[in-house]
């Protein structure tokens, strides 16, 4: 293979509820198509049977919009990479199948992508508005099912320093919101209540850890009480504070998400410090990271807000640095619901 050439990779994501594909060529995406499910939103959370199905229906048409938009013929693609984990089993199967049967069809090796690396790598994409951060840098990785703070030192090396001993924080958004009646996802509607509240007028504990971990199913307890204290009183108590109390809610979890982080930089000394998944697209983490990052002098990098929730453009760029470093797998490989960094 001639590596000073172009290198064209087709990325699959499909570990939840997001069938997504994307065409990168070399580290510019060319083309990002995801389709969402709406489905789940009448249960509360995903349903993994309904999901899964929901991937089969949209990843033919996913892939052919992403290929269409890219101007780029499947003859012309280097490599697939796919998620392979974590995820849900259901989810993963699908793009796992689709990618494998790509990879064979066109005889172009497969690479397999971990999700959460994926999150992080997004920052590598090319942006005309922002540089690439600088190794080693720190990653608060937040998600609807990840609370972690990873350094990273090089494309393909990570080290997991902080994370949740139970729920991440996406849930504690999401939990929260359903709690107070707002459907699933609720973390977006926290947000959006929380612009118009104020953040001073409700207080929640905060859990402190060894080893700068993280908590959040003492939090989201206390949450629970705290509602049913308040509707005890006033049956209107929510619909008459909704905004306050997500306005607080909120300010809480992204103090709590950033006093860790502070920590864990002041002990590592390491100032170039990015967020990413999910939960890296609220409003209020967006403002308190610059804040925090002028206070301490730290250089941010905050994902361009279609990078944050799952993507497959996330997926390409780690596909990427993992064809430049003749990093393939073979098609007997079967999706890890857990997989670690
Ligand atoms: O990374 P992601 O799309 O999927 C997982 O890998 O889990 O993250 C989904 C999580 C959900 O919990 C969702 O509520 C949360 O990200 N989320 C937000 C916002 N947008 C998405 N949470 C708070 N504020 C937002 N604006
Ligand atoms: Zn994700």
């Amino acid at each position: 293979m001639n590596k000073t050439e172009d290198i064209f990779i087709l990325g699959i994501e499909s570990s939840c509820d997001d069938t997504s594909c994307a065409v990168l060529k070399n580290n510019i995406i060319l083309s990002n198509v995801t389709a969402t499910q709406s489905i789940h939103q009448q249960y509360g959370g995903v349903v993994p049977e309904l999901a899964s199905r929901d991937h089969q229906k949209h990843i033919i048409p996913v892939v052919d919009g992403a290929l269409k938009n890219a101007n780029i013929s499947l003859t012309q693609l280097h490599s697939i990479a796919v998620t392979c984990g974590p995820g849900l089993s259901g989810s993963l199967l699908v793009g796992l199948s689709f990618a494998k049967s790509l990879s064979l069809a066109l005889d172009i090796p497969l690479i397999e992508v971990n999700h959460m690396q994926g999150h992080i790598l997004a920052h590598l994409i090319a942006d005309e508005n922002q540089h690439a951060p600088s190794f080693p840098f720190l990653c608060l990785t937040i998600s609807g099912g990840h609370t972690q703070i990873v350094k990273i030192t090089s494309p393909l090396e990570f080290k997991l320093l902080a994370e949740t001993e139970d729920d991440a924080v996406g849930e504690a958004f999401d939990k929260a919101a359903k709690i107070l009646g707002l459907p699933y996802p609720g973390g977006p509607l926290i947000d959006k209540y929380a612009q118009l509240g104020d953040a001073t007028k409700y207080k929640f504990p905060t859990p402190h850890l060894k080893n700068n971990n993280y908590s959040f199913s003492g939090v989201k307890t206390a949450f629970l009480y705290f509602i049913q204290d308040g509707v005890k009183q006033n049956p209107n108590f929510i619909a008459e504070n909704l905004h306050d109390i997500c306005a607080s809610y909120q300010a809480h979890l992204i103090n709590y998400l950033l006093k860790n982080l502070i920590a864990v930089s002041n002990e590592t000394g390491i100032k170039h410090i990015a967020i990413a998944g999910g939960v890296s697209a609220n409003s209020g983490i967006r403002k308190q990271l610059k804040v925090i990052g002028d206070k301490y002098k730290w250089q941010t990098y905050i994902p361009k807000f279609e990078y944050c929730t799952d993507n497959a453009a996330m997926i390409a760029i780690t596909g990427y640095y993992k064809y430049l470093n003749n990093d393939f797998c073979e098609l007997d490989i079967v999706p890890k619901v857990r997989y670690e960094l």
